[in-house]
């Protein structure tokens, strides 16, 4: 990534961008394009959070089926949908051009399959994707792959690099004026000022917030937006295979990239903090490619988080006098560029057809029931107060533990040197008790997805700040 400086004095813009990933740097990038004076803050480097996590099929083919969106949403605003997913698509592939960005821009296709018990319901898809205006047909099973069965092909989807297209972005949004501050953690905000960790302001005619989850919120996101953690291997490819994006339709649903001599391989979604077997999720993952796909040896394995919604839009829009996108429901390459093109016709005045589809403020339809159970059951990790907590004496180096102490709970982790790590378990957002994720070694709320470091710090809102210190008596140091 080209090197930032942290932002040190007050400064006055005509935009505030806070956040360093494709939302973020999408609406600087636009906006700097419209001759405004933007200032965008990323708290760490650009592209810290999970844009450069992401498989990167930039593509109309979305999590939710497409019967389930005109369900949901109606057949004029499902078109509605498709139509801003698909110009998405064609926006990034205009500012690669443009720009120049050398960052593997590829055109192929997309193929979702079914298992053989739910062959109708691919048909049914089929059908919805055509009333929604996309360029479909239904085909044989793609060369190169195992008993896919007929798939879905849709025509002129696209690849990229996530981390080489942020790159040429931050450098596109510098020179066309954009200042970009790293480093520079937001802290608190109003509708014309952000403040910075480091006590420095920016007052701005208007405050964009693309921060993944939006910063301090308490109430009016966390309860419409649910956390998963979703989980990747790469793998070497053995033979041919025709370039496309994968897709299977069973929940929880796999996708596979081809990138080259490897395939990415995606999926085993779950909500975050509620299980703890990543090793086991990559396994699967890895069993399922073999099945279907000419794979050998694993390259590597990582997760990242997506943020679901009810009805399986994002949220874009003005919200209480600051912009926001979030929400972006595993295609947030495409929600966020679409994010970049919202705010920019909001903030300058211009029609812009998605506005009241991503409505920031919307309650959304789509399953209330599920939505309703699923915050009886975050609201049942509150309980976990008062529930026994883990023996300390057996904690391996690079482990953690929720040990009771006292009254307390602690998040405890050992380090690889043997030493004790003592923090609250109390997650600083709505106080439910974080878990211990042994894949990533970090703490991970099960209420609404905040996600700390071993050491305590945040790495993932909604909380606003990290998990305090805690003193662990002299017994509890001793070596386990
Ligand atoms: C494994 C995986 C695969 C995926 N595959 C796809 C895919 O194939 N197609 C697709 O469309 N989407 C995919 N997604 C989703 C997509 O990658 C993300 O939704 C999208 O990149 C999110 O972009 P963003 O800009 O909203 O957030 P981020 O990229 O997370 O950027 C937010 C930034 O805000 C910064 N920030 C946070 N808080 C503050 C603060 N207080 N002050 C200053 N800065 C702050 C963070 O450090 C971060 O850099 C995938 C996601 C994962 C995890
Ligand atoms: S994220 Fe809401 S309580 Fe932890």
């Amino acid at each position: 990534m080209p090197s930032f400086q942290p932002l040190t004095r007050d400064v006055e813009a005509d935009a505030v961008v806070v956040g360093g990933g494709i939302a973020g740097l999408t609406t600087a990038y636009l906006l700097a394009r419209e001759g405004q004076r933007v200032v965008l803050l990323e708290r760490d480097e650009i592209g810290s959070g999970e844009t450069t996590r992401s498989s990167a099929q930039l593509t109309a083919s979305l999590d939710f089926r497409y019967y389930e969106l005109a369900g949901i949403h109606g057949e004029q605003r499902t078109r509605l949908i498709a139509q801003s997913h698909t110009q998405a698509v064609d926006e990034i592939e205009r500012i690669v051009r443009d720009e120049g960005i050398a960052c593997d821009w590829t055109r192929i296709p997309s193929f979702l399959f079914a298992p053989p018990d739910q062959q109708e319901d691919l048909a049914r898809e089929l059908a919805a994707m055509q009333s929604a205006g996309l360029d479909v047909g239904m085909v044989g099973p793609p060369a190169g792959t195992r008993d896919l069965g007929p798939c879905i092909r849709l025509e002129q989807q696209a690849a990229f690099h996530p981390v080489l297209y942020l790159q040429g972005l931050a450098r596109a949004a510098q020179r066309l004026g954009a200042q970009i501050y790293t480093q520079s953690l937001v802290t608190s905000y109003d509708a014309s000022e952000v403040l910075t960790e480091g006590g420095a302001r920016v007052r701005a005619r208007h405050v964009v917030l693309a921060t993944n989850v939006p910063v301090a919120d308490r109430v009016k996101f966390s309860f419409r937006l649910e956390p998963f953690r979703t989980y990747m291997v790469t793998l070497d490819l053995t033979d041919a295979l025709e370039p496309g994006h994968y897709w299977d339709t069973v929940d929880p649903y796999h996708y596979v990239r081809l990138d080259g001599n490897a395939l990415l391989v995606g999926g085993e979604d779950h909500v975050v903090g509620r299980a703890d077997d990543a090793e086991e999720r990559y396994g699967r993952l890895e069993a399922w490619a073999r099945e279907r796909f000419p794979v050998g040896q694993r390259r590597e394995a990582w997760s990242g988080q997506v943020e679901n919604t009810p009805d399986g839009l994002a949220y874009i829009g003005e919200s209480g006098g600051v912009y926001v996108v979030t929400g972006d429901v595993g295609n947030g390459l495409t929600h966020g560029t679409i994010g970049g093109r919202v705010i920019r016709d909001l903030i300058l005045g211009r029609e812009n057809a998605w506005v009241d589809l991503y409505d920031a403020n919307r309650l959304p339809r789509g399953n209330r029931l599920e939505w309703i159970k699923e915050g009886i059951s975050a609201a049942g990790h509150l309980g976990e107060w008062v529930t026994g907590g883990d023996d300390l004496s057996d904690l391996a180096p690079g482990e953690g533990a929720v040990v009771r102490h006292g009254l307390k709970k602690l998040a405890v982790y050992r380090d690889d040197q043997g030493t004790l790590h003592a923090r609250t378990a109390r997650c600083p957002h709505f106080g439910c008790v974080v878990h211990w994720n042994t894949g990533e070694k970090s703490w991970d709320c099960p209420c609404h997805g905040s996600r700390f470091t071993a050491f305590g710090e945040l790495l993932h809102g909604p909380a606003r700040v990290g998990l305090a210190v805690e003193e662990l008596g002299q017994d509890a140091q001793s070596p386990g």
